[in-house]
């Protein structure tokens, strides 16, 4: 087989570009009242169906969140020649007739993840092409250079040239491995490269979230040899083949659209039972709004939040890796400190263009002002709905939760970017009370 200089391109982008200009019409103020199942996580979901291309049989993945990424990734799955059937939340993937190895520019543009298609096609063919850089959310730089290095420490062969990227090798080489940054990303592409290596390959540094242990616990059942995922340490030793069988996997669910469905009840008041959550993988947005007034039980694998009284402001929140507060929610969790009482402070500190959400709720009568890396909010009494664009897809959440308490009608624009992780927004927060509406954009 040989790099594929031929770009075909199944419409994908121009299907992409027909659910563009959607915007949700939110009839505020809402106050939340009920039960919700969460979704699965997005970001398991997407590295878990991009190693299920290794599987040798069938594998059966459920709990899979229905989002536009979801339904990218399987665009890709086909297009490299897998079959997949997608219906009722559950995906089954057979890959036995997967033929090409290279990732079409229209595929890597649309998302960050396609990145990590690199991995698995590395250990699948020994060869692999991006002919994009991963595109995604534009929040940041969002360079790639720590999985490229990694890769040639494990011995693999990266050319750049016109922003493709074009990865081979013969055998991926045991050895170790120190990230400077704990990357999600590039913690799960080292895995997917790493299955079939020659000795060991230790990561050192990993990232510790929970959609890497999913990740490993799912490569695990095909035959991988994992162990340490969900710590610094990460060690892949090398297998020859993976097992025969079929293979079920149910991907964890979704803390960062639990946390923001916790956030919108910090926003507007109500009472909401999340069902289908993993109270660990929330504690540090569990701590801030029980600190801010929200009364809240955990139980095995659902959560219960009350707010009656007024959201307290008064903190100083920074964004960590994990099991530090996540970037992914500190959009959301502006939004319900912009109505709460006080002065609060945010930092950011893994993204450098993570405040876009921030002119918009301004516009909503926020008082909000962002000096590089952080955002002193000054909550005021409430917000007014008017016309807002989604930036970036957490911004875009953060507008739907500031559009849910706000006083009278506001427009999410652009709402597709909050379609690329939240699964029917509007009907599922329509099920807790709330009165929104979708329609085609301007
Ligand atoms: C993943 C998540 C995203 C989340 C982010 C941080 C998925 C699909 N996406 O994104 O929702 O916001 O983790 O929790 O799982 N960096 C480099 N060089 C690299 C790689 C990363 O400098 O080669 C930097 C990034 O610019 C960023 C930081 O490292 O400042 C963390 O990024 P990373 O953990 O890699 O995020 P993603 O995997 O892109």
């Amino acid at each position: 087989m040989q790099f594929e200089n031929k770009i075909i391109c199944d419409g994908l982008l121009n299907k992409s570009l027909e659910v563009k200009m959607q915007k949700l019409i939110i009839y505020g103020p809402a106050k939340l009242m009920g039960e919700i199942e969460v979704e699965g996580a997005k970001n398991a979901a997407l590295p878990i169906l991009t190693a299920s291309i290794l599987a040798q049989n069938k594998v059966i993945i459920t709990n899979i969140p229905d989002i536009a990424d979801v339904r990218h990734t399987i665009e890709i799955l086909k297009y490299l020649g897998c079959k997949v059937l997608f219906e009722n939340n559950t995906v089954v993937l057979d890959s036995s007739s997967i033929e090409r190895f290279t990732i079409p520019p229209e595929y890597a543009k649309l998302m960050r993840s396609s990145v990590l298609f690199m991995g698995a096609l590395l250990s699948k063919f020994r060869r692999a092409e991006l002919s994009n850089h991963p595109g995604g959310c534009e929040i940041g730089q969002r360079p790639i250079d720590l999985h490229i290095s990694a890769f040639r420490q494990l011995g693999i062969e990266v050319f750049e040239h016109n922003n493709r990227i074009m990865c081979r090798c013969d055998k991926v080489k045991g050895s170790e491995i120190f990230l400077p940054i704990p990357s999600v990303g590039a913690t799960e592409n080292i895995i997917l490269a790493s299955i079939f290596c020659d000795g060991e390959v230790v990561i050192k540094n990993a990232a510790k979230e929970p959609e890497i242990a999913d990740l490993c616990h799912f490569l695990n059942k095909l035959g991988a040899k994992i162990r340490g995922a969900g710590t610094h340490i990460i060690k892949i030793e090398g297998v020859r083949k993976l097992k025969s069988e079929e293979v079920v996997h149910k991907v964890i669910p979704d803390r960062i659209v639990a946390g923001t469905y916790l956030c919108a009840v910090a926003a507007c008041g109500g009472e909401v039972v999340l069902k289908n959550v993993f109270p660990r993988h929330l504690d540090s947005i569990l701590h801030i709004l029980k600190s801010s007034g929200c009364k809240i039980k955990e139980l095995k694998n659902e959560i219960w939040i009350k707010r009656e009284e007024r959201l307290k402001g008064g903190l100083r929140i920074t964004t960590h890796y994990y099991p530090g507060f996540p970037t992914d929610l500190q959009a959301p969790v502006c939004s319900a400190f912009a109505v709460a009482s006080g002065v609060t402070i945010i930092k950011e500190t893994i993204f450098e263009n993570r405040f876009k959400h921030v002119p918009e709720l301004v516009k909503m009568g926020a008082d909000i002002h962002v000096e590089k890396d952080i955002a002193v909010i000054n909550g005021v009494e409430k917000l007014r709905g008017c016309k807002v664009f989604a930036r970036d897809l957490r911004g875009g959440a953060a507008l739907f939760v500031a559009g849910l308490s706000a006083q009278g009608v506001t427009e999410v624009m652009d709402a597709d970017y909050i379609d690329r992780g939240y699964e029917r927004i509007e009907e599922k927060y329509s099920l807790l009370g709330a009165k929104i509406l979708r329609e085609k954009g301007e």
